[in-house]
């Protein structure tokens, strides 16, 4: 049982490495960015700062992920899909996948270049849509984060 120990609490750490870098930028960087900078200024300053978080961001995801399918390979418990009860093992797995097309595909591939162009067209409502993206991520992460937490220590909702 040992191993599943080491598991869980890597997938924590991680899980906090990555969700805690999302909601930095969230509440902190996005605003900050809108105080103090011009429109036009500001989506640069946010790529610039962002592109540091992103490999914080890709290795922690990659260890939540590897650490949370051997932990439901070692505990067997894939019946849990069937149950309503158990719909945070489903969305740890959604906002999983989510982030990562996000951040191995979408990012690199072509949003990172598409947004810094929308940015030079539209600098206001694109600013104002990235910030919204970041606040609805964070939102369905931390809904799922206390989903996981009760869940893991036995408070099933919806049974
Ligand atoms: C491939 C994706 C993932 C898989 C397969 C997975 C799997 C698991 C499993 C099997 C557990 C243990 C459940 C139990 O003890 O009953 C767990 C716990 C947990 N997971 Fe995930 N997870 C994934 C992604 C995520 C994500 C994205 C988050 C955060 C948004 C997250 C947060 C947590 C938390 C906070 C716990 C509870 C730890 C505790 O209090 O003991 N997981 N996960």
């Amino acid at each position: 049982m040992d191993d599943i120990t080491v598991a869980r609490a890597l997938h924590v750490v991680s899980v906090v490495l990555w969700i805690g870098g999302v909601a930095f930028v969230t509440t902190v960087l996005l605003p900050a960015a809108r105080l103090l900078k011009a429109p036009q200024e500001r989506m640069q300053l946010f790529d610039q700062i962002e592109r540091r978080f992103a490999w914080q961001a890709r290795l922690s995801t990659l260890i939540v992920g590897l650490t949370g399918f051997y932990m439901l390979y070692r505990f067997d418990m894939w019946d849990r899909f069937r149950h309503g009860a158990y719909w945070w093992i489903d969305a740890m797995i959604a906002v999983w996948m989510l982030f990562t097309v996000m951040l191995f595909v979408l990012e690199p591939l072509l949003l990172n270049r598409w947004l810094l162009a929308q940015s030079k067209l539209k600098p206001d409502a694109t600013f104002r849509a990235v910030a919204w993206l970041h606040r609805i991520l964070l939102f369905i992460s931390l809904v799922t984060v206390l989903g996981a937490v009760m869940g893991s220590h036995g408070l099933l909702l919806f049974e």
